[in-house]
């Protein structure tokens, strides 16, 4: 088992290993870049990134306040500062658009991602955000808006907090963040070499969360200690083809601890 695990951190050699050839080589099409949902759905509209009045702080500051914290008050995060989180953590600047099928080819995140593929989903278990029913949503980031998946318990939060095997920070939480792994997205052109990097890059989209509460009068605290199956089964995912590696809760903390410039 152990050995499994250390192998899964490892590079994969191209030259020594077995002859594999990728779906991509092999001419599949390529999966979308983004999980479909029903067309004739409402999206919630979030602010767009040039219209975010989220004021500036320096990123050396940012990076040197960056910790883990736990203690969150009562206070709602708005839907602009949620719109930020979003945006700093998956939001697309740019779609590269293959024209001979007229599918998108790449797309281009504020995070990087081995091949562009960009494999992660975001989820957002919402208690506290001004403006938004409790529930549970997915951020299409090609839109760059919200879809509301389900009421789930009128507690999300607390919901969470089992699940996160009973660590009582995560129910005080106004947002939580839940990163679920679309395997096939990256497999598809990596084959065997996928896995490493998809650990690698929900790393980077957490930190940027971690860097980006700091400018909001917010903190953050990740978590990989959570029940697989009873998060799988609370987002409707599967398991195989989806499912969650990664949690970060969000909520404000006390004013006496928040950056002042
Ligand atoms: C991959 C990973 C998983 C973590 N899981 C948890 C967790 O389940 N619960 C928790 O309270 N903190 C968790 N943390 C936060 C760490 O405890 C924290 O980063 C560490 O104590 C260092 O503190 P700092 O982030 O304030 O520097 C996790 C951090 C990482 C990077």
């Amino acid at each position: 088992m152990i050995d499994a695990g250390r192998k899964f951190l490892k590079a994969y050699d191209w030259n020594q290993g077995p002859d594999i050839q990728t779906d991509q080589q092999k001419g599949v099409p390529p999966p979308p870049f983004q999980k479909p949902y029903p067309k004739d759905t409402t999206l919630i509209d979030l602010v767009a990134p040039q219209d975010l009045s989220i004021a500036p702080i320096p990123l050396l500051n940012a990076i040197n306040r960056r910790k883990s914290r736990r203690g969150f008050i009562d206070e709602p995060l708005s839907v602009e500062e949620l719109s930020f989180l979003l945006w700093v953590t998956q939001g697309v600047h740019k779609v590269a658009v293959d024209i001979r099928h007229g599918k998108i080819e790449t797309t281009k995140r504020t995070v990087p991602s081995g091949g562009s593929r960009h494999p992660h989903e975001t989820y957002l278990a919402v208690s506290n955000v001004t403006g938004l029913q409790p529930g549970i949503y997915r951020y299409l980031a090609l839109e760059h808006k919200l879809l509301f998946l389900s009421q789930g318990d009128p507690d999300i939060a607390k919901r969470l907090s089992e699940i996160c095997h009973l660590q009582k920070f995560v129910a005080k939480a106004s947002v939580i963040f839940i990163w679920a792994l679309i395997p096939y997205r990256i497999e598809w052109r990596y084959s065997v070499a996928a896995h490493k990097g998809t650990a690698i890059e929900a790393g980077h989209i957490c930190q940027n969360l971690y860097l980006a509460v700091e400018a909001i009068g917010s903190g953050t605290c990740s978590i990989a200690a959570y029940d697989q199956k009873a998060i799988d089964d609370l987002l409707g995912l599967d398991g195989t083809d989806e499912f969650v590696v990664y949690i970060s809760a969000v909520g404000k903390i006390p004013i006496h601890s928040r950056y002042s410039p």
